[in-house]
């Protein structure tokens, strides 16, 4: 341990939790101070919102706990009706919640594949995933990031085994999207399955906020498995698999982070159910988002600060140097902005940025404020 801690100290990746407190919209408190969030993934603003409080309260009124695993006796009127709201939202045969999008992933993957079988998955996929293929001890390759080609030439390189080609929907560090027609071509053609997290794009991207994979105009026969979770987007916690039928009953039969597990407490399903509601109705949330969203990115370009090439809520600032990353973070933070620097393992080396992330509870004077803020403390690159 000594050792790690002194490498960790030597590479400026020490990592330290915030304490905050009384989160309001888009401020949040840190002993006493306001600080601006740009560093949450409530991206539609849904988190803080009354109605949800008033939905989990209504429910833990008759338990706070599901008080078992799911199989047991922890599956409640308020998980099959999420479930069954979700499949319809998605419009999937059926939908299983898990509590946390790791422990999805975790159970997909190593439900799905075995030893003799492979994973093949983009080089940014999220961390679950990788643990997730390790876990099911299929062999597993990575293409370069957002490569079709590259994903060709790794398919062709393994023929006869039962493949499972895995991407990200919306990068989680870059904010960038998969080609998900092409992924979904190349698998089809080696006769692959194709899973896609789309932790990042369900609630936000898409025609109503259905995610990437409904933006690209693919269903469920070009992507057989995708994964969503509850905790950004929709404000709450917990994930879940959408899919067939028998994808569902494979993972409520074989799934060890389903199984094994008590069931997530019925009032976070219920005030889920609520999130997934106000997500559909108040469709000028996303509006609101684009409108922050384009304005941070126009407002950026101007100052020459560099971005990557992202649509979506997550606009990293590249920086490079973990050491800068942290200083520029601290020098927004003593300006009342919260914007957390990304650092190595989360990136590659020499890849720290301060991971933007913006909301529907932005209103645009806090994005102005926060261009303005990083053109003080960022060295300008044109
Ligand atoms: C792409 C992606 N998948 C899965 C997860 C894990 O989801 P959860 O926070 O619900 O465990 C995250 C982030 O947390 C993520 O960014």
């Amino acid at each position: 341990m000594r050792a790690a801690a002194a490498r960790r100290a030597g590479h400026h990746l020490q990592r330290q939790r915030l304490r905050l407190a009384r989160p309001r919209g888009a401020v949040i408190e840190q002993d006493g101070r306001a600080l601006l969030n740009f560093s949450s993934n409530d991206y539609l603003g849904l988190a803080a919102h009354p109605e949800l409080a008033r939905s989990l309260q209504a429910a833990a009124g008759a338990a706070v706990g599901s008080g078992a695993s799911a199989l047991v006796s922890g599956y409640r009127d308020a998980h099959a009706e999420l479930e069954a709201q979700l499949a319809e939202f998605l419009q999937r045969e059926r939908v299983l919640v898990f509590t946390s999008g790791y422990l999805a992933n975790l159970a997909v993957i190593a439900s799905l594949v075995g030893r003799r079988d492979r994973v093949i998955m983009d080089r940014l996929c999220h961390a679950s995933l990788i643990d997730a293929a390790r876990l099911s001890r299929a062999g597993l390759s990575r293409y370069r990031h957002c490569d079709t080609a590259h994903l060709e030439e790794r398919l062709a390189a393994g023929g006869g085994m039962q493949t499972l080609v895995v991407t990200d929907g919306v990068f989680s560090m870059d904010g960038d999207q998969a080609p998900l027609a092409a992924i979904a071509d190349r698998a089809h053609r080696h006769s692959g399955w194709l899973m896609v997290d789309d932790a990042h794009g369900i609630g936000v991207m898409g025609p109503g906020g259905r995610g990437s994979v409904a933006q690209q105009g693919l269903g469920p026969e070009q992507v057989p498995v995708l994964v969503g979770t509850l905790g950004k987007a929709f404000g709450c916690a917990g994930a879940f698999v959408a899919g067939s039928e028998a994808l569902i009953e494979h993972l409520v039969n074989e799934a060890r982070t389903y199984i094994f597990t008590t069931a997530m407490p019925p009032p976070m399903a219920a005030a889920a159910s609520t999130a997934l509601a106000l997500a559909r109705r108040e469709g000028w949330r996303r509006e609101t988002l684009r409108e922050r969203i384009a304005q941070f990115r126009a407002g950026a370009d101007a100052a020459g600060l560099p971005l990557l090439p992202s649509e979506t809520p997550i606009q990293p600032v590249m920086v490079g140097s973990s050491e800068r990353a942290v200083q520029v973070a601290q020098a927004l933070q003593e300006r009342g902005l919260l914007v957390v620097a990304i650092r190595p393992p989360t990136v590659p080396a020499n890849g720290a940025r301060l991971r933007v992330t913006l909301s529907a509870a932005h209103e645009a004077r806090h994005v102005t404020r926060l261009l303005d803020a990083l053109q003080e403390c960022l060295p300008r690159s044109r």
